[in-house]
């Protein structure tokens, strides 16, 4: 009779039939470890616990080899020509605008889709473009990527008001408090940014904000970049007038390629306050003139990634068919809250926590990451640093620092806001471990750890054998003087 080889196969194996009896919807989704081991053989080739999914998602083996096999089986020209190879690459940029639309569920008539670099491109293209002026306000929500926070530099330069809406200390901000912001927004355009899913707690924000914000008279910018790695947005149903995403966080690769989704109405509103190669229909040298392409090449620079949009369709396939948006989701979800229990119940030996989740308890309304900090036998915060070398160390790969969404950051922390402000006028800090201390940060930062569609029980029971390992740790003895600088926000 076959049986468990080892006593932690056997460990295993038990853990895997409580966690069954537990979830037992996460059956449903075992067709994914067939995938884990056909087209992510590489994790466990390699040993890796991969948790950093958020950071960016994976590409499929068979996705990469079908997108290999289109690269090659035809010629792809640069599209601002006509002939037969570029007249291709603009049938390939075509139907990439038109599947991520359909991806969408986003009317063409009403949306377009611009290609950048990636999603802080796409950002970007909104703040230098959109109408501010004096009169304009621009709100954004406190927890929001730097890319979302740069936007506040084009809006002060051209007169607006900026605004930051707080987070309560769940990490959520109250309807009231949003809707409170936007009230009354004035005759000057305004916008209002903020993430369908934030990229440092893993808490999804209510998208009925939207329509809060358009009742009022404002445009909003959706940041859709970590929401859609595993949910799913309806542009018929609900309308943001900008949705900046990067293809990789949905499917890995191309990691070059992202785009903005706007509303043709709010669209006609930017101005673009300069024009490039591939944006225009004429200009002049001697003239001093040009005349802009209409949208959606009218709002892209240069030759765009005429080979890297040929994944799109490839990889929009292999999320929707091959991985199966609700399967991952299922999957994820039963994963996660078995996590989040998990990380409550580690104690010390003296009955101490060990870990301290930031956000909320539950699965409701949150993405697949977990923000969080450990804490030693005295309930001193552990410094991330060695925690995350610690993990690199046995396989696992997780984020550590502020995963550039300072907001959040300075909510757990409860950072005084003088200190903040006082911090932003010295100009002599250059470090991050300069602005560490001028803010009184206990710590450079927090854990991220993401789940994404191929991950299995395995990765979680090694997490945690990890945690548990700084069961007993003292804060005072960890080694921080060979460490590297802390990571830039
Ligand atoms: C919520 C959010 N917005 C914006 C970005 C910026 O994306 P990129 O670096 O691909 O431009 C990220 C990246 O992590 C993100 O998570």
């Amino acid at each position: 009779m076959s049986g468990p080889a080892t006593t932690a196969e056997a460990r295993e194996a038990l853990g895997f039939a409580e966690f069954s009896r537990v979830h037992p919807g996460y059956s449903a989704t075992e067709y994914l470890d067939r995938i884990r081991r056909e087209d992510f053989a590489r994790l466990d080739d390699q040993d890796l616990v991969y948790l950093d999914y958020t950071g960016s998602g994976l590409p499929g083996r068979s996705q990469v080899a079908a997108f290999q096999q289109v690269l090659c089986g035809d010629t792809w020209g640069n599209p601002h020509s006509e002939n037969g190879p570029s007249r291709r690459s603009t049938e390939a940029m075509r139907r990439a605008r038109e599947e991520t639309l359909q991806f969408l569920n986003a009317d063409p008539d009403e949306y377009s889709v611009i290609f950048t670099a990636n999603a802080t491109g796409a950002l970007r293209l909104v703040g230098e473009a959109f109408p501010f002026g004096p009169g304009s306000r621009f709100a954004l929500l406190q927890d929001n990527h730097n890319s979302v926070l740069g936007i506040r530099d084009f809006a002060r330069a051209r007169g607006a008001v900026v605004e930051a809406i707080p987070l309560r200390p769940d990490l959520r901000a109250a309807t009231a408090t949003v809707v409170e912001a936007l009230d009354p927004k004035g005759a000057s355009p305004s916008l209002f940014a903020y993430p369908a899913q934030s990229n440092f707690s893993g808490v999804k924000h209510p998208l009925g904000w939207i329509r809060e914000a358009h009742l009022r008279g404002w445009r909003v910018a959706l940041d859709a970049a970590a929401y859609l790695a595993l949910s799913d947005l309806d542009l018929s149903r609900d309308k943001p007038d900008f949705v900046p995403l990067s293809y990789y966080k949905i499917f890995g690769w191309p990691t070059g390629l992202g785009c903005l989704v706007a509303r043709d109405e709010a669209l006609a509103e930017l101005r673009r306050p300069w024009f490039s190669g591939g944006t225009v229909v004429a200009s002049s040298a001697l003239g001093g003139w040009h005349a802009p392409a209409a949208p959606p090449e009218g709002f892209e620079d240069g030759t765009p990634d005429f080979t890297g949009v040929l994944g799109v369709p490839i990889g929009l396939t292999y999320v929707r068919e091959t991985l199966g948006r609700e399967g991952a989701r299922t999957r994820v979800r039963h994963l996660m809250s078995h996590l989040l229990d998990e990380m409550r119940e580690l104690r010390h030996t003296n009955g101490r926590p060990l870990c301290v989740v930031y956000g909320p308890d539950g699965m409701e309304d949150r993405g697949a990451a977990i923000a969080f900090n450990l804490l030693d036998a005295d309930g001193v915060l552990v410094d991330e640093r060695p925690v995350e070398n610690s993990a690199a160390r046995n396989g696992i790969a997780l984020r550590a620092g502020c995963f550039c969404n300072p907001g959040v950051g300075e909510t757990i922390f409860a950072l005084d806001p003088e200190d903040l402000l006082r911090a932003g006028r010295r100009p002599a800090l250059s470090t991050a471990e300069e602005y560490r201390r001028a803010v009184r940060l206990p710590t450079g930062g927090a854990l991220r750890i993401s789940l994404g569609p191929v991950s299995n029980l395995r990765d979680i029971s090694r997490l945690i054998g990890f945690l548990t390992s700084w069961r007993d740790h003292h804060a005072d003895d960890d080694d921080i003087s060979g460490l590297p600088e802390r990571a830039r926000c």
